[in-house]
């Protein structure tokens, strides 16, 4: 570490499409953790962790709130005040502590005023049968904000007629292209009304984390096929989720991540559109989308769902620099007599062993696939938390995913609980 004051750091970094199970992992991980940190997306994201009869969904509060830890939602993050607020609110109602002792806001992170939720929402319209399929939370109307430097970010709540100024530029820009026109004073009102309730949480992201001592985790959100730059483009996010995101997104400068840790769901699954190269609609994926219920959590949609494809995962990895694997969701295999596993790619009869960036040729891939016989036969999965109780053929699974990939499995997930999870 540069200063030493990062005693050690851990990522967690979705490697498929998002909905790996992240927060699960964060929570299970986190005890031992002194700081938590987002550093990409918006409440786009939703991460949901079950704590006994507890339910929480979190979107822009890093996962680590629920353990009372130290959170900085960090400079990358685009932030919906109202949606921060209202899930403080939900989130203290459920008994966890958050207050200015806990939780940190970026000064520079970009703000999302809620018309931008209506932009998203027309601009998409305006694609048709190319639309995205975004969360229509506005996450990509504040990203292109942000880059083309009119957005508004969090330390320009504070002087009133340069905050104006921005609000008319940012009107003047998108109205024209608009049929129901933005109001500046509306924008005005809703950014200096939620200023006063979330003022005491903000933080200069630097001089938080130059003066920070402890243990941190980076709790990525989304998922590597989901990145802007090396994910399914167009049909991405647009934020960059791969995990060196976390050194222009977080307030930390770049560093060794001890333990750099891709999460990945024993099968696939995509809510919204793009390339999915093992979506399939039979009996394995009908039953993959009930028994997992895979459901969006922020938009409620049915996620599509498809074999566990080793090849995108492999190339995740190496992007990722990912150095151990959770491997999420393996119960959910728990009944099936036989599971598929895609090994390699087929487009116009010649084999690949990467998807291309292309997306009019990944669109042709035909996956190749290796059969595995399933568990149901020998036993479950679910609820185990010693390796050795695993039934033989789920061990075969999880050794060949390790194998193909390169990659140490070191936690598997048997359950939605913190404790049904195996620490390798
Ligand atoms: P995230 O966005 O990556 O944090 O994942 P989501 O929370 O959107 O989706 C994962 C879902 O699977 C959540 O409802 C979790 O409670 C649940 N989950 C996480 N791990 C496991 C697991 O090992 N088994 C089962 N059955 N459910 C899990
Ligand atoms: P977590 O953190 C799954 C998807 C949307 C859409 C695309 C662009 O829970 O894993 P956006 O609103 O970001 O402009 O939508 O990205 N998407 C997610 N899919 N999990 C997420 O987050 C996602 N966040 C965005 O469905 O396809
Ligand atoms: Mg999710």
């Amino acid at each position: 570490m540069n200063d030493n004051k990062v005693s050690s750091s851990t990522a967690i970094i979705g490697l498929q499409w998002g909905d790996e199970g992240k927060g699960k992992i964060v929570d299970f991980l986190s005890e031992n953790i002194d700081l938590i940190v987002r550093f990409q997306g918006g409440d786009n994201a939703g991460h949901t962790i079950e704590i006994g009869e507890k339910v929480f969904k979190l979107s822009l509060l890093p996962s680590g709130i629920l353990r009372g830890k130290k959170c900085l939602i960090g400079s990358g993050v685009v932030v919906n005040l109202s949606s921060l607020i209202s899930e403080i609110a939900t989130v203290k109602s459920g008994g966890i502590k958050i207050d200015n002792t806990n939780l940190f806001l970026s000064d520079s992170a970009t703000i999302i005023i809620n018309a931008y939720k209506q932009i998203d929402a027309s601009f998409e319209a305006g694609l048709a049968e190319q639309k995205i399929g975004t969360t229509k939370k506005g996450i990509g109307i504040a990203y292109a904000d942000r880059v083309s430097r009119r957005g508004i970010r969090v330390c320009d709540l504070f002087n009133e007629t340069s905050l104006k100024h921005k609000i008319e530029a940012i009107c003047s820009f998108y109205n024209p292209m608009l049929t129901q026109k933005l109001n500046e004073d509306e924008i005005f009102n809703e950014l200096t009304v939620a200023r006063e309730q979330i003022k005491q949480y903000i933080v200069s992201a630097y001089t938080f984390a130059s003066n920070f001592k402890g243990s941190v985790m980076f709790e990525g959100a989304q998922g590597f096929g989901l990145d802007v730059c090396f994910g399914t483009y167009p049909f991405v996010t647009s934020s960059s989720t791969v995990a060196g995101a976390i050194f222009t997104g977080s307030g930390f400068g770049v560093q060794a991540i001890d333990k750099n840790i891709g999460i990945l769901k024993a099968y696939s699954t995509r809510v919204g559109d793009g390339v999915f190269p093992t979506e399939g609609n039979g009996e394995f994926e009908i039953k993959l989308q009930e028994i997992g219920n895979e459901f969006g959590t922020v938009t409620k949609r049915k996620r599509r769902c498809g074999a566990l494809d080793l090849v995108y995962a492999k190339q995740s990895v190496f992007l990722n620099g990912t150095n151990q694997l959770a491997l999420t969701k393996i119960d959910v295999l728990d009944g099936f007599d036989k599971i598929p596993l895609c090994i390699g790619y087929n487009i116009d009869g010649k084999n690949y062993d990467y998807m291309p960036s292309c997306i009019n040729e990944a669109n042709k891939i035909k996956p190749i696939y290796q059969i595995f016989e399933g568990w149901a036969h020998q036993g479950k999965t679910a609820g185990c938390t010693k390796f050795d109780a695993l039934p033989q053929n789920a061990t075969n699974y999880i050794k060949f995913i390790e194998n193909f990939i390169g990659c140490k499995i070191s936690i598997i997930s048997t359950g939605k609980e913190r404790n049904e999870t195996i620490l390798l």
